[in-house]
């Protein structure tokens, strides 16, 4: 790989320890893609800070870049943490577990990331520009930034996407580069019935499965579509493909028109989505034989203060059932925009739990012995089921909302 003379002193050691570390292993992953140069960004999201995701051999890599002194070179945002880290201890989260988190904390922090603890750092005020080069890590913050910002970044993972911010470079390569971002798969979804949060996930469920990891290009999409539509789009097309990028014509900023989400070139598939379609998959995404449920959790990826303020409207001045837990994940940006308006206030008197900086399938649930959950996330109904072993009822928000407040699902 050809190096400038700055690459070369970080892969000799001449700027210590850690980013030698780090530009070793920036290197080893450009030899593996083929790319023939690094470039440099200006912009990193780690999701290597979940311990959950990571456990001990990813705390032990945290504690020892932080021991060699790495610094991030970057602007760099978090990803969730695996406890709210104000209210863990009311919420079962166990002493040694939080222990470790913080341990986690200490270490990215201390390296200069930005605490910004969410999933969707795209609400959260670190948002990349146009065109921008970065090094994401997270699938669902992945999608949003390539396809709703138009920002570049390939799929960075846990590990390498702390090495690329403590040496601010990444291998050009992928979805860097302008010929790979053209669209592969032309699916048209006209006259689909779409309208709620839920919606849009499963359609995203079902381009992820069609796509799988080449680049759909939808047409027929509602101008209206919001952030918080594309997000649970996006997150769900990201869990059940590997869906890194998508293009709407007409709405996402690479795709002005048909010919240039393609790059001129022809389609290699067109494929149509139904409403029977939908319908279908959004009936699979919930568990046979679900009667009742223990929790409904909303928020996967993290709430926007407009989700919160929505659901703080549906809830109404209610109360959550004495049977069921109701938990919303959201992050600190929303919850503080939040917090001196009734919102935060109204919502904590129903009896639901606000988690902030983490999320359900994400933190210590042992002390609870849930059993069966109630989402509208696409990406949670993806996998609870095997990552937490629990049954799931797919729902819309609202339907989510008067499960919990009633305590009985009601078809
Ligand atoms: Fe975020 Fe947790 Fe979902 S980290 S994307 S809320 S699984």
């Amino acid at each position: 790989m050809k190096l400038t003379v700055e690459e070369k002193r970080l892969l000799n050691g001449e700027r210590g320890g850690a980013a030698r570390l780090a530009m070793e292993i920036i290197v080893r992953l450009g030899e593996l893609y083929g790319a023939k140069e690094l470039m440099p960004i200006s912009q990193a999201h780690i999701d290597g800070c979940l311990y959950t995701a990571v456990g001990e051999a990813g705390l032990e890599f945290a504690e020892k870049l932080y021991g060699l002194g790495a610094q991030v070179v970057v602007p760099t945002s978090l990803n969730a943490t695996s406890r709210d880290i104000v209210e863990w201890s009311n919420h079962k989260v166990g002493l040694d577990f939080s222990e470790k988190n913080i341990r986690m904390e200490q270490a990215y922090v201390g390296m200069g990331a930005v605490p910004t603890w969410t999933c969707a750092p795209y609400q959260a005020g670190l948002v990349p520009r146009f065109g921008q080069q970065i090094a994401w890590a997270e699938s669902n913050a992945i999608v949003y930034a390539n396809s709703v910002i138009g920002a570049r970044t390939e799929r960075y993972g846990d590990y390498t996407d702390i090495c690329c911010a403590i040496v601010g470079r990444v291998p050009k390569f992928g979805l860097h580069l302008k010929e790979n971002r053209r669209g592969r798969i032309h699916i048209s979804c006209e006259g689909l019935s779409l309208a709620t949060t839920a919606d849009f996930a499963v359609l995203g469920y079902v381009v992820g499965e069609l796509a799988k990891d080449l680049i759909p290009v939808l047409t027929g999409m509602p101008t209206w579509i919001t952030s918080d539509h594309l997000k649970a789009f996006g997150a769900a097309a990201a869990s059940s493909g590997s869906v890194a990028m998508f293009h709407m014509v007409g709405i996402t900023p690479e795709a002005p028109d048909f010919k240039t989400a393609f790059q001129g070139v022809k389609p290699e598939v067109e494929l149509s989505i139904s409403d029977l379609m939908l319908k279908s998959k959004r009936n699979s995404l919930s568990s046979v034989d679900v009667t009742a449920v223990d929790i409904v959790t909303v928020g996967c990826p993290h709430l926007s203060a407009a989700e919160l303020i929505k659901i703080a409207a549906l809830i109404n001045g209610r109360q959550v059932s004495s049977n069921i837990e109701l938990w919303l994940n959201t992050n600190n940006t929303a919850y503080n925009w939040l917090e001196n308006t009734s919102v935060i206030s109204d919502l904590k008197k129903s009896g639901a739990k606000i988690f902030r900086d983490t999320c359900f399938v994400n933190t210590d649930l042992s002390g609870w012995g849930f059993k069966t959950v109630m989402t509208n996330s696409g990406k949670y109904a993806h996998y609870v089921p095997s990552r937490n072993g629990m049954k799931v009822a797919f729902a819309d928000l609202d339907k989510c909302i008067e499960t919990a407040v009633s305590g009985r699902i009601d078809n």
